[in-house]
């Protein structure tokens, strides 16, 4: 059995990759390095102490794609090849419809060319915008509020008129909470290309000493301590999500969306207090404005993909914060 995991590379993909080699895949990746390094992968390969292909390709090159699955005989795809900044989606819209959409619409034509029509798709929490109760469950109206949110809710419903089209399709969409950490042996683990903007790299960021101060979003949000609160899921268990969700696939029909997230909620406070704990080091923050768009709480309703995945993440915010830590304190540089 073999699956093409798109955006092997990325912080998702590499963790991705890694979990389904141990449990036997067979992995054909495929990324551009536009927004990650070759190394990743060749790390996830010593780690596993598996052999994968990989492809330095574009999902926008039909022909080289095509020529990825002519060369593999592929079951299934888990698709993360993607652009991910909310903020940049606002300031380039067209590089994010271009890259998301119409990147995804090739990689669907090529899977219906080779007879391909089992799907995991990395969809995420952002799709639901600002959702009217907590936790969300998955029938939660889709009221993405930004284009990078856009992107993922269109890609949803594409799915589900493919799986409309050709009832043989199954298609897995995963929407994502907040991914942190890395893999326990700190070899591999969040590489970004500028600044971070996510909470998680941040305070690593800081706790490092690269970054001076960690900018809290908001102190009078109606939470215990007034900072915004997230569901924040260890990126190994997120991985092993996927590897649920694949087997649920190659079983199956039809378009299903699952949450995956803990449904425990972490402040921004607990947060740093957590990393300041397991790193030993003080973590100086700032209390500044809230970050237009942001919402109070986000949290999810797991139960779908605890009772149809025989999924549960398992690990909790001390392990997230260590494990980036380690990634961190081994990779000063990330993979450069
Ligand atoms: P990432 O940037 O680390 O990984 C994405 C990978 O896709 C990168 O390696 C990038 O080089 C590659 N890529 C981008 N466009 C490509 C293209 N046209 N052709 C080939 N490769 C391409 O991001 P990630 O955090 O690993 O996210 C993976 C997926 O999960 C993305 O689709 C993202 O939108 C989604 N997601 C991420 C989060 C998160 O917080 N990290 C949350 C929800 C959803
Ligand atoms: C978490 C909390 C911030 C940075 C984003 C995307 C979402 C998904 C996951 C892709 C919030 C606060 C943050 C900082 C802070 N990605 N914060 N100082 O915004 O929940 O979700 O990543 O799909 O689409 O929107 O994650 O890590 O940016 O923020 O105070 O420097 O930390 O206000 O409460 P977010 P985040």
């Amino acid at each position: 059995m073999a699956v093409l995991v798109t955006g092997g590379a990325g912080y998702i993909g590499s963790h991705v990759c890694l979990e389904l080699l141990k449990a036997g895949v067979e992995v054909v990746a495929v990324d551009n390095y536009r927004n990650s390094s070759p190394e990743a992968v060749q790390r996830v390969k010593a780690l596993a102490g598996k052999e994968m292909p990989v492809y330095d390709a574009d999902l926008l090159d039909k022909d080289r794609l095509a020529a990825v699955f002519a060369n593999h005989p592929l079951n299934a795809v888990i698709h993360l090849a993607g652009l991910k900044s909310v903020r940049e989606s606002v300031e380039k819209p067209l590089v994010y419809y271009e890259n998301n959409v119409t990147g995804t619409l090739v990689l669907f034509e090529t899977m219906k060319r080779f007879g391909v029509g089992k799907m995991v798709f990395s969809s995420s929490a952002t799709v639901y915008g600002a959702a009217a109760s907590m936790p969300i469950h998955e029938d939660a109206p889709i009221r993405p509020v930004n284009p990078y949110g856009r992107t993922k809710a269109m890609i949803e419903e594409i799915l589900r008129d493919l799986c409309f089209a050709d009832p043989s399709w199954s298609v897995a969409l995963l929407r994502y909470f907040n991914p942190a950490g890395a893999d326990a042996s700190g070899a591999i683990g969040e590489h970004h290309r500028g600044v971070a903007c996510n909470l998680v790299p941040y305070i690593t960021q800081v706790a490092a000493g690269s970054l001076q101060s960690v900018n809290v979003y908001g102190s009078d949000y109606p939470t215990p301590d007034g900072t915004g609160i997230r569901d924040y899921i260890h990126i190994t268990d997120l991985a092993l999500g996927h590897v649920k969700a694949l087997e649920h696939v190659l079983r199956s029909t039809g378009a299903k969306a699952y949450n995956l997230g803990t449904g425990q909620g972490y402040s921004v406070m607990e947060m740093i207090r957590a990393f300041e704990q397991v790193s030993g080091r003080t973590i100086p923050y700032t209390l500044v404005d809230k970050r237009p768009g942001d919402v109070a709480r986000c949290l999810a309703d797991p139960t779908n993909a605890e009772r149809e995945l025989q999924w549960r993440a398992r690990r909790g915010i001390h392990e997230m914060c260590a494990d980036a830590w380690r990634w961190q304190t081994n990779n000063p540089s990330g993979y450069a």
